[in-house]
């Protein structure tokens, strides 16, 4: 009676603490150390890690599956404070040679929160470009979607809100070096979202001369642009996104 009692307790404690804390399926550490499965791609892209003065990232998958994807990145950067120390992501991989015209809806659902402030966005990430073989890291066009802009900014000039799948949006246009940036940020932020990325691509080709029949979609990715702060971590309880 007794070791049955202790049995079962110890069960619920086991339960419990898998609830609280996922068991992590992989661990990524050093730089751009990448995960791939079910689909779906992670990458510890700490491409801008040089400019800070010192910090760390780890990124942490605890579930995948081919309905989506769940994982957490922690982070501390210092130090030069405008500029983009990493973009750990979650990506979902796509056929080569796909354009965007030939796309019919890029669906796509999240749930994500930081555990403190910290000076970040969180964002989609869309690469297009006219070659199929073109490197992941740019495009000839990035489409950025911040559900969460926290004391940093996009890149160029506001040309003020606009209305796509429904929603309002600070549509933002600048460049990157040769790569036009359209950045759609949303006015408050956004935990949890979900819509069809290909519906933003639909509003640029009508309203932005973009491209749509001369562009492959090269990357479709989600995650989070660390300035500066922490120790904090982002935690995505859900990612999901396909294209069709
Ligand atoms: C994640 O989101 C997708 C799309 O909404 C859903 O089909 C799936 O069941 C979700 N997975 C979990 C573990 O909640
Ligand atoms: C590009 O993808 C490869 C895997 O195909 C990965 O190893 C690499 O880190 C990625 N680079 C970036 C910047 O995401």
């Amino acid at each position: 009676m007794k070791a049955s009692t202790l049995f079962l307790a110890h069960l619920v404690a086991l339960a419990t603490s898998t609830a609280i804390e996922p068991r992590q399926q992989a661990t990524l550490c050093k730089q751009y150390e990448y995960w791939s499965g079910n689909g779906y791609e992670m990458n510890n892209n700490l491409w801008g890690k040089d400019s800070a003065t010192s910090g760390s990232q780890c990124t942490y998958l605890n579930s995948a599956s081919d309905n989506g994807i769940a994982w957490s990145t922690t982070w501390t950067w210092q130090g030069a404070p405008n500029n983009v120390k990493s973009y750990v992501y979650s990506g979902r991989q796509v056929a080569k040679g796909r354009k965007i015209s030939q796309i019919s809806s890029m669906p796509t659902s999240v749930s994500w929160r930081y555990s403190t402030s910290v000076r970040a966005n969180v964002a989609y990430d869309i690469f297009t470009a006219a070659d199929p073989n073109h490197v992941n890291s740019s495009g000839d066009y990035e489409l950025m979607i911040w559900l969460g802009r926290f004391d940093v900014y996009p890149i160029g000039q506001s040309r003020g809100m606009v209305t796509v799948g429904g929603q309002q949006w600070d549509l933002w246009i600048g460049m990157n070096g040769n790569m036009k940036v359209f950045s759609f940020i949303a006015p408050q932020t956004t935990n949890q979202w979900s819509g069809d990325a290909k519906v933003f691509f639909n509003y640029l080709q009508q309203s932005q001369g973009f491209p749509a029949s001369s562009q492959n979609l090269i990357v479709y990715q989600f995650g989070t642009e660390a300035f500066t702060g922490g120790p904090a971590t982002f935690t995505v309880s859900n990612w999901s996104a396909s294209v069709s």
